[in-house]
């Protein structure tokens, strides 16, 4: 009967019909969208950090506006997030344990310093672009809650994509030098992690063959990481900054870019917990959790009190 599910199940996911919350489903393919899905919620609520570093000291009205709203719309896609993975059968309770111990995985690029005002921009540009790619095709993921908080999520990515770049041209055209320069610097520190957002090479990800048959990834991290450095070169040069590789360069057979060799050593370091700001960002999710202990009970004790008001 076992194998009779499974190969139900597999004729729906050839068919490209979208498994939903109540559907049977196999073992192995809850785990994986609840690894996947925890994951990507871990990683919208630690990117608030980075950003929200720098609200209080936002140049402008306008750019502490944006900033406010891109920091909080990242706390709803989490939230979303966390939503999707609950119907898979996990709490809450249990995710933010996982994350909170140190035993969850959040994206590497999260644990990266916020050094000047020019690394918000290229955030925007870089980082949400690289997560705009490697996120529009999950809208078509297999399984449907998880595709459609992806719809919205892609929406809204799309803006900090853009709210990105558009300052960093404010920067490049009207700026000093030593504001040019600020953006050039911000570039050189950013380019490299967000390749790596991608995560490992094809051939050194073991998540990715199964995820691929099942619909759950539709592009493979390596043809997501070419798509973004193809789509990125041209922008770089709209914008008039450099990307900091001497190996990229158009392959005209191809008809893509060749580019360096990325530093594994350093993405696994960091995946691992040794980046340069992991303990910083870990130690402000918690601290953040048990400073809000007292939201939580009163927000219970009041719902309790309505409910016994309610019996009465
Ligand atoms: N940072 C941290 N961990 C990573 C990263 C990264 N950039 N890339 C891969 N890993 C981890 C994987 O989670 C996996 O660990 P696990 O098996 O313990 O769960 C391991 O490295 C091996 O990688 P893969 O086999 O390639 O894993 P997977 O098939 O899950 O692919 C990917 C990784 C591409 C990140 C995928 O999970 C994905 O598309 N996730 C959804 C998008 C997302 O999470 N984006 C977060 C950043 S964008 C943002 O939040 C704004």
């Amino acid at each position: 009967e076992e194998q009779q599910r499974n190969e139900a199940f597999e004729a729906r996911i050839d068919a490209g019909d979208f498994i939903e919350a109540k559907d049977w489903m196999p073992e192995h393919y809850r785990k994986t969208l609840v690894r996947q899905i925890s994951q990507h919620a871990h990683s919208e609520i630690v990117g608030m950090l980075p950003e929200g570093n720098w609200i209080t000291r936002a140049p402008t009205l306008k750019r502490k506006a944006i900033l406010l709203a891109k920091v909080q719309d990242e706390g709803g896609h989490g939230l979303y997030l966390y939503s999707a993975a609950e119907t898979l059968g996990t709490s809450r309770d249990q995710m933010l344990d996982a994350l909170h111990s140190g035993k969850a995985k959040y994206s590497s690029i999260f644990n990266y310093p916020t050094l000047t005002w020019a690394d918000i921009g290229v955030i925007g540009w870089l980082v949400d672009g690289a997560a705009i790619m490697n996120q529009v095709p999950l809208c078509r993921c297999s399984y449907g809650p998880y595709a459609r908080a992806m719809i919205r999520i892609c929406r809204e990515e799309s803006f900090h994509q853009r709210q990105g770049y558009e300052s960093l041209l404010v920067m490049m055209r009207e700026g000093t030098a030593a504001q040019k320069a600020m953006v050039q610097d911000a570039v050189n520190r950013w380019w490299w992690p967000s390749l790596m957002m991608f995560g490992p090479a094809d051939k050194d990800s073991p998540n990715s063959e199964q995820s691929m048959r099942w619909g759950i990834k539709r592009l493979t991290n390596d043809e997501l990481r070419q798509k973004f450095v193809d789509a990125t070169v041209p922008q770089a040069e709209l914008l008039g900054v450099t990307l900091p590789d001497p190996d990229l360069k158009w392959n005209a057979q191809r008809e893509q870019h060749d580019f360096g060799a990325i530093d594994w050593e350093e993405f696994w370091r960091v995946v691992g917990g040794n980046g340069p700001c992991n303990t910083e960002r870990l130690g402000t999710r918690v601290k953040a959790w048990d400073d809000g202990a007292w939201v939580r009970e009163a927000a219970l004790a009041h719902a309790r009190k309505r409910a016994t008001e309610a019996q009465a």
